[in-house]
């Protein structure tokens, strides 16, 4: 069996008053979609944060292809190959389409006054807009998009990063029918080039149809301690 490209042991992650994640693992395979669900502040989003480098864990390990790995800030993830679809919009509304998909790593020319490359940027950013279905042009302000838009210019964006781990973290929640579908199908693609996909939702539907296996972080036990002001709930995983 080959090595998995993530394996995450025992991750801790505790904020004010609350334990989000109480000693969390999870593998994801070379081309394997994982499933990543539970219920509403289960630390889905937390455990997502922790590997794209927005969080530090409090104690547990990295290993992404078997090496144990320090992921210290979100450059640092998109450095190594792990592109971030975040649960709520990412991207500024006074930029374009392209300088969204492209921000912070614009093309740049090498002569003396590194100009952007502006032409190779919006190019590149075509293609992937037409690999989304997205019918809009890369030189459209993003204030111009629907939320549905904006969300799939953010999909562009880790497309364009060739990333070996996604994380989706609910991609659907404001995507139509026809948008998902086409979603999926991107899922599909990326996954048959190897990629490791972790696909976060509450909609079953799409875990039928896209996951190789489904992980559960579960509230297994709610201690509510009144000490003051200090509720703590623990919370733990399981595997489905
Ligand atoms: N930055 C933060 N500061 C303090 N508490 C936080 C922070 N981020 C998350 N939490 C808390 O950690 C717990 C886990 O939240 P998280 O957002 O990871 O849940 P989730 O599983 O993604 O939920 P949802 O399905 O609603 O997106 C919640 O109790 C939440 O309030
Ligand atoms: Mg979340």
């Amino acid at each position: 069996m080959s090595i998995p490209i993530l394996q995450m042991r025992g991750i801790q992650k505790r904020f004010p008053g609350v334990h989000a994640l109480k000693g969390v693992d999870l593998d994801v395979g070379v081309g394997e979609v994982v499933a990543l669900l539970g219920e509403n502040g289960a630390g889905k989003s937390t455990l997502m944060k922790v590997l794209g480098g927005v969080h530090a864990p409090d104690a547990g390990e990295i290993l992404l292809d078997g090496a144990p790995v320090t992921i210290r800030n979100v450059s640092e993830a998109s450095k190594r190959g792990i592109a971030f679809i975040h649960q709520e919009l990412n991207v500024l509304d006074n930029l374009d389409v392209a300088s969204n998909v492209f921000l912070g790593r614009e093309a740049i020319w090498g002569g003396p006054m590194r100009l952007v490359d502006t032409r190779k940027m919006y190019d590149q950013t075509a293609k992937y807009l037409k690999r989304l279905g997205l019918d809009v042009r890369p030189d459209t302000p993003l204030s111009k998009l629907s939320i549905a838009q904006q969300q799939l210019v953010e999909i562009a964006k880790a497309l364009s990063l060739n990333a070996r781990l996604l994380i989706m973290d609910e991609p659907t929640s404001s995507l139509t029918l026809t948008e998902t579908e086409r979603l999926l199908g991107v899922v599909r693609d990326l996954r048959s080039e190897g990629a490791g996909i972790i696909y976060v939702t509450h909609r079953l539907m799409e875990v039928k149809e896209i996951a190789d296996r489904a992980v559960v972080l579960r509230l297994l036990l709610v201690e509510r301690r009144k000490a003051g002001m200090c509720v703590e709930e623990v919370r733990h995983e399981c595997e489905v």
